[in-house]
């Protein structure tokens, strides 16, 4: 395949999704066998599941919270810290996961818009609390909560919960995600179906002239807003795809 030179007046943004750390033994959501599957996203991931039932939320993300912490970053992960590395303030990368292994490889010019597995917070703290919002800020946070007695309270009484960004919610860092896009000249994204917005929407937001590249191992839903389509793991394919100077 013919590498895709990155010249040394351009910006790239990438987006990745949990197809990048599926090689790495991570379930995504939407495949043969993902998360969505196995659970509901009304019973986990949403701030009814999280006021129905707790302790169910709580094992959901304390099962990923093992599962992740088992993982190693891939070939994927490490070539887009290697890209990062070589392009410097160039380059920046939004993810949609909320495991750690983009920064275990090496990646800092990153954002979570979507959480942080290994992040807790007061769930009276984040944004939409109005007058009543706990001070508290989102802690680093390992622990395995199984139960509603497991649970850990915050100072202000408040139950933690998961940071995460639940359906229904508002993604994090989307002004900083905004200027990136505006300032790209090759959109990359990674390993997602396409499925969920904003995230989806990013391909439209980039400059006409960019260039929009996707790479997954089946066409995404979005397929139609990429210049380009490269076909297989991300793993397998990021290694030899660009070029860069
Ligand atoms: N390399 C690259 N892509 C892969 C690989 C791989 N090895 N394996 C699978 N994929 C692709 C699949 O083809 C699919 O397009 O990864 C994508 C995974 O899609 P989803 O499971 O929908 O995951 P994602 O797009 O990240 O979901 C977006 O939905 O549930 C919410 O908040 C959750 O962040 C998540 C969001």
């Amino acid at each position: 395949m013919k590498r895709i030179r990155i010249g040394p007046e351009e910006r790239v943004f990438v987006l990745t999704g949990a197809g990048v750390s599926a090689e790495s033994g991570l379930k995504t959501f939407r495949d043969q066998g993902g998360l969505w599957e196995g659970h509901r996203v009304e019973d986990v991931a949403t701030p009814e599941a999280w006021a129905e039932n707790a302790a169910r939320v709580w094992r959901f993300y304390s099962q990923r919270r093992r599962d992740a912490l088992k993982a190693e970053p891939n070939v994927a992960h490490r070539s887009l810290a290697a890209m990062e590395r070589a392009l410097g303030e160039r380059f920046f990368l939004c993810t949609q996961n909320v495991d750690d292994l983009h920064e275990r490889a090496g990646s800092r010019r990153l954002v979570h818009m979507h959480g942080e597995l290994f992040a807790s917070r007061c769930e009276f703290s984040g944004a939409g609390m109005g007058a009543f919002a706990c001070a508290a800020k989102p802690f680093h946070d390992e622990a395995l909560y199984e139960s509603d007695a497991a649970i850990a309270r915050c100072a202000c009484g408040g139950r933690i919960r998961p940071h995460i960004v639940w359906f229904g919610e508002t993604p994090l860092k989307m002004n900083r995600i905004e200027r990136e896009i505006a300032q790209a000249t090759t959109m990359l994204v990674a390993g997602t179906s396409g499925a969920v917005y904003p995230a989806a929407s990013f391909v439209n937001w980039a400059e006409p002239q960019a260039r929009r590249i996707y790479i997954g191992p089946e066409e995404p839903a979005n397929a139609g807003s990429f210049t380009q389509i490269v076909l297989g793991k991300a793993g397998e394919v990021l290694p030899e795809l660009f070029e860069v100077g």
